[in-house]
């Protein structure tokens, strides 16, 4: 009889299954602490890892250094120079292999003879992005996204880009010999 005394105050409730009827019982202290716990501990613990971690000096370092790796992933280790690409444009095997990645990547928008189309003539004295070697490499690289011209660093790497630079300066009688030669 001491478990319905205790029951007293406790509401039953109105549900009936099986012939079994509940009380409507307060949560126990501990297990309410466990929720409230758990709830304060998610606050703390979203603010410490999306907002004060990153804060820290080690944090920041890490972030750093994983944006340079991806910098320097992107362009595949060190960016050719000038003097390189044009020596690359007189090798008639590089040309060759430049001229297969061009005619799979970029003539459907630059032309059969870089004539142009949707993209621009790369045969003529006119650069919207700067016409030395490296600067062909660049806009290659980065792309114009907002002109339609995509990004091909992540797709083609820098070994097949300098190909393709270097078989659109030997196509193009425009860009001289870089002076540093
Ligand atoms: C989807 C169409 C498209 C493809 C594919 C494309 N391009 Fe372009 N390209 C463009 C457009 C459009 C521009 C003009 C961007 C601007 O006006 O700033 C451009 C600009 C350029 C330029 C700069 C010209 C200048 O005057 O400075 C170079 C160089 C170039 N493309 C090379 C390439 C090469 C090499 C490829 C293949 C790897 C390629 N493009 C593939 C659309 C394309």
């Amino acid at each position: 009889m001491k478990d319905a005394q205790q029951h007293d105050t406790d509401e039953l409730r109105h549900h009936i299954y099986d012939g079994i009827q509940e009380y409507d019982k307060r949560m126990p202290n501990w297990w309410l602490f466990t929720l409230y716990g758990a709830m304060v501990f998610a606050v703390i613990y979203w603010a410490y890892y999306h907002w004060a971690a990153h804060m820290t000096p080690g944090y920041v370092r890490v972030e750093k250094q994983i944006e340079e790796f991806q910098k320097s992933a992107l362009a595949g280790g060190a960016a050719p120079t000038d003097a390189q690409l044009w020596k690359m444009s007189r090798d008639p095997a590089v040309v060759e292999s430049g001229q297969k990645i061009y005619m799979a990547n970029c003539v459907a928008c630059h032309g059969q003879n870089l004539e142009g189309g949707i993209g621009q003539n790369l045969t003529d004295t006119t650069w919207v992005h700067g016409g030395t070697p490296t600067d062909i490499y660049n806009t290659i690289t980065k792309g114009v996204l907002d002109k339609g011209m995509p990004v091909w660093g992540p797709v083609l790497g820098a070994g097949r880009i300098s190909d393709v630079v270097a078989f659109v300066i030997s196509k193009n009688p425009t860009i001289q010999q870089p002076p540093e030669m």
